[in-house]
């Protein structure tokens, strides 16, 4: 198998970008790998810190194994918003093929400084880093009744991105450029400042370039972004509205139901289905 950083390059040359889907619970992953199989697309499976310590961090790096054999496909293990070396090391440690370090919320000079050290220890096992410059909006991925609001002060500055690129050698950047975690309650988030990505892309040149709060972003801010660089998008509250929207609703109209193969099928679905039109979406369909 070739590995992410081949995918990402291709991605790169070719204008396309390589979904990062969250799961934390077995259906969801494998909803997301039969999706991917159907599709022919190469796939960064995501877990947070707290997806991955509800599931297991060996017992994901473990199926990831399985999926990759049953399917023949490019999969991907990638530790989302990691927040310290310590446990960034664990995922390392257990397997994952990526880690992101997410320093947003620390000074630049901090944030570089904890990126280099997870850059070192990432280069003896053959991992791949991200990092983060600015502040994405909201630390979780959900559903919100309140308008985002995007500050100037938190969108990626150019010259930021530059230095901590140079200073930490990491492998792929995490932009903030108006998007964010979670959907507003419309479905629809806020138009994406894809003048932000230019200049960023301007300064850095050809770095890889990460776009965070994939799901609700409206179609052509994905397709404008990928335009500009973007070679990875990442998506989990869509995928978990599905799921958890799917379930309720079948539960609710089948009282007597208590076997998970059954109640779980329409939410394995959809995710199916989603992850399918996603794959489409960023054009990395039959790339794998
Ligand atoms: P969404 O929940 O908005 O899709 O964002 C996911 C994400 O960026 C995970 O890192």
């Amino acid at each position: 198998m070739k590995n992410i950083k081949y995918y990402l390059e291709k991605a790169q040359k070719e204008q396309w970008a390589i979904g990062q889907f969250n799961f934390s619970d077995f259906t969801q992953m494998k909803a997301i790998v039969e999706a991917g199989e159907k599709m022919k697309s190469p796939l960064i499976l995501g877990t947070s810190e707290g997806e991955s310590k509800f599931f297991g961090l060996q017992e994901a790096v473990a199926l990831r194994d399985v999926l990759r054999k049953k399917s023949g496909l490019p999969i991907f293990l990638n530790l989302d918003h990691g927040k310290s070396f310590e446990y960034l090391k664990e995922a390392i440690d257990a397997g994952y093929d990526m880690v992101h370090l997410d320093g947003s919320k620390l000074s630049l000079e901090e944030n570089i400084k904890i990126t280099k050290e997870v850059v070192k220890y990432a280069r003896k096992k053959g991992v791949t880093v991200e990092g983060e410059v600015g502040r994405i909006g909201n630390d979780a991925s959900r559903l919100y009744s309140e308008k985002f609001v995007i500050k100037e002060e938190d969108l990626t500055k150019p010259e930021d991105a530059f230095r901590f690129l140079k200073e930490t050698k990491a492998d792929l950047l995490a932009v903030s450029i108006g998007n964010f975690h979670g959907i507003e309650i419309s479905g629809i988030d806020p138009n994406l400042k894809l003048d932000v990505l230019k200049e960023v892309r301007e300064k850095i040149g050809d770095k890889f370039l990460v776009l965070h709060g994939g799901s609700g972003t409206p179609e052509e801010d994905i397709t404008g972004a990928i335009k500009l660089g973007i070679v990875k998008i990442n998506i989990n509250t869509e995928l978990r509205l599905a799921f958890s929207g799917n379930l309720r609703r079948f539960l609710n109209s089948n009282k007597e139901e208590i076997a998970p193969y059954k109640f779980l099928v329409d939410s394995k679905d959809s995710v199916e289905r989603l992850v399918e039109r996603k794959i489409n979406l960023f054009g990395s369909a039959d790339k794998a």
